[in-house]
């Protein structure tokens, strides 16, 4: 069955602690390569930011994204975005492109992800994304996971992403009938401007949202001594662990 994870998503949170998702996409938007009268569906679109820049080429783009509020952040830029859970998309032959940034890791069912995005591609369509690789984030996952071990919680259980190997995604595109041009993992180590405490508020809500408070606040403070000592270089910025899978697949049939 397809389960969407319980994050939610406030488009204002978003623009204030992670303004640096969007703004580190130019590499995936350069290896989509937009031109002007394509028809580009933009799958987790968040506060629309990105969506922007496609739309600037000379695409027509409709935007998808499962969160309401960041929705609503994306229409009032004027992007035609809707409420869409990217594991049942409804588009049919319609697109010349799918493309996707830092979104594809929060949805659990991928076969449903890669049905709808071959089904709302032409034939011969690409489909080009960014998502969390292969241990990304990974200090952040242990460090969560021994606190919620203190507190006799399993944070596997509770762990809403999904960061696979370039070898597994590609084996899953295949699967999914389409052909892979480029795939890679790239390590991207990534500075939080706004450090980890606000970061976990941002990201991890699955992990820390079950806690009651005041030991919400706590756990969370306990995740940050565990990963100063790791991720805190020595001017006091915070840099997490990220690693990017990125590629560029073809609808094959
Ligand atoms: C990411 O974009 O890599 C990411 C997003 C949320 C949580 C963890 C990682």
């Amino acid at each position: 069955m397809a389960e969407i994870a319980r994050q939610r998503w406030s488009a204002e949170r978003y623009a204030e602690t992670a303004h640096f998702v969007p703004a580190l996409g130019a590499p995936v938007l350069e290896m989509l390569a937009p031109s002007p009268g394509e028809h580009i569906l933009d799958l987790g679109c968040g506060d629309g930011v990105l969506t922007e820049k496609i739309v600037a080429t000379g695409a027509t783009v409709i935007a998808v994204d499962a969160g309401p509020d960041m929705v609503a952040a994306a229409r009032a830029r004027g992007i035609d975005a809707r409420v869409m859970d990217g594991q049942k998309l409804t588009f049919s032959g319609e697109f010349d492109a799918v493309f996707s940034n830092a979104a594809l890791h929060w949805m659990r069912d991928q076969q449903a992800v890669l049905a709808g995005v071959h089904r709302a591609l032409r034939p011969g369509g690409r489909f080009v994304a960014e998502m969390g690789g292969h241990n990304n984030t990974a200090a952040i996952i242990v460090a969560l996971s021994a606190v919620l071990a203190r507190r006799g919680l399993g944070a596997h259980r509770l762990n809403p992403w999904y960061f696979p190997s370039a070898e597994a995604y590609r084996k899953k595109l295949e699967q999914a009938h389409f052909t892979v041009e480029e795939i890679a993992i790239i390590p991207r180590p990534t500075t939080l401007p706004t450090g980890i405490e606000a970061w976990l508020d941002t990201f991890a809500e699955d992990f820390l949202g079950p806690l009651p408070q005041p030991d919400r606040s706590r756990a969370r403070a306990e995740v940050a001594d565990l990963l100063r000592p790791v991720l805190m270089d020595e001017t006091g910025t915070w840099i997490a662990d990220y690693v990017r899978l990125r590629f560029r697949a073809t609808r094959a049939e």
